[in-house]
């Protein structure tokens, strides 16, 4: 705590220093309710207010004086991370994971600078997310809960597709949600491994037991491709454990993201795209809890 408090005196010395009006006239308390309030569709949407005040912070007082105002937004989250989770519930094994990523993020805000703190990062509108506590750290994966599936799954010109799909989420979810929705996690990367994702299946599983109105978790990704274990067999076990414990995958099609990331590490996905051996898609892994809750408690 002491840490964040001089962290905090330092961003706001270093704001005011530049723009001695800013905070008063931005408060970052404001902006902070200003994102709470919107119906959160995905981390990365801003309210339309905020990004106003993104704009004009970043028009009259340059970009680094956003980045500082971003950074301060972070760390006042941080420091109010304990009533945020007041009504939440996650169990220990996800309460010890947000610990570590506050931990990250706060050292991060000391050394990290230049064109991170700005919402076409990713990482900054992953790290806003874990410290608003609408993404929940998992490991490998981050989950967000979601209202229902989104509507764009079933919209396909494949008609097969739609209807084994709503079958699914009639016969398994028992209805559209809610549901968690997982986000990949960079920072985790070195947990990108079957032990690693079990782990993550695991915590899935005990978030689930804490909130019984959750139906399940769905991902949609390259690497749930049943392709993948063909070409990258070591990437098959992400799918096949899921998948040998109930979960279903669809597939979603081709899109220019899931070709990028599925082909950006592997020299060899690369060599047989360019061969026409493989085509990256999208599918989408659906797991409902019940099938989730009895393979943890098998696995335990
Ligand atoms: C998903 C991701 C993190 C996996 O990374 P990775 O573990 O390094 O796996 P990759 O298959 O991409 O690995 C790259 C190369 O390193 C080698 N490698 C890495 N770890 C290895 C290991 N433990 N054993 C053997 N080879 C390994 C692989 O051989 C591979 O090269 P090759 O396919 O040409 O043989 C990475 O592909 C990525 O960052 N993708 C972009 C982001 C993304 O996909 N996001 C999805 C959002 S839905």
């Amino acid at each position: 705590m002491a840490v964040l408090d001089d962290l905090a005196a330092s961003l706001e010395g270093a704001i005011t220093a530049r723009t001695p009006d800013l905070l008063s006239r931005k408060p970052v308390d404001r902006y902070i309710r200003l994102l709470d309030e919107i119906p959160t569709a995905s981390y990365a949407e801003q309210a339309p207010e905020t990004q106003q005040w993104c704009e004009e912070i970043s028009r009259e007082h340059g970009q680094a004086t956003l980045e500082s105002y971003h950074k301060l937004v972070l760390r006042t989250l941080m420091t109010g991370s304990e009533s945020r989770a007041m009504g939440k519930c996650y169990p220990d094994s996800i309460r010890g994971l947000f610990a570590k990523e506050f931990q990250i993020i706060t050292e991060e805000l000391s050394y990290k600078s230049q064109n991170c703190y700005v919402y076409s990062q990713d990482q900054f509108c992953k790290d806003l997310g874990i410290c608003r506590q609408i993404l929940i750290p998992c490991g490998v994966q981050l989950a967000a809960t979601v209202k229902r599936l989104p509507l764009r799954y079933f919209i396909t010109t494949r008609v097969r597709h739609s209807v084994l799909l709503v079958d699914f989420v009639c016969r398994k979810l028992g209805s559209f949600g809610p549901l968690f929705n997982y986000y990949n996690h960079r920072r985790a990367f070195l947990e990108f491994n079957p032990d690693g994702w079990k782990a993550c299946y695991l915590r899935t599983a005990e978030l689930l037991q804490l909130n019984p109105s959750v139906r399940g978790v769905f991902g949609s990704s390259w690497w749930f491709d049943p392709k993948v274990a063909e070409v990258s067999p070591r990437f098959g076990f992400i799918r096949e454990l899921p998948e040998e414990h109930g979960a279903r995958v669809f597939n979603l099609g081709e899109d220019e993201e899931s070709t990028q990331n599925a082909l950006i590490n592997s020299l060899e996905r690369q060599r047989l795209h360019s061969a026409g051996a493989y085509k990256p898609k999208r599918y989408l892994m659906i797991w409902a809890r019940n099938d989730l809750l009895h393979w943890a408690a098998r696995e335990r």
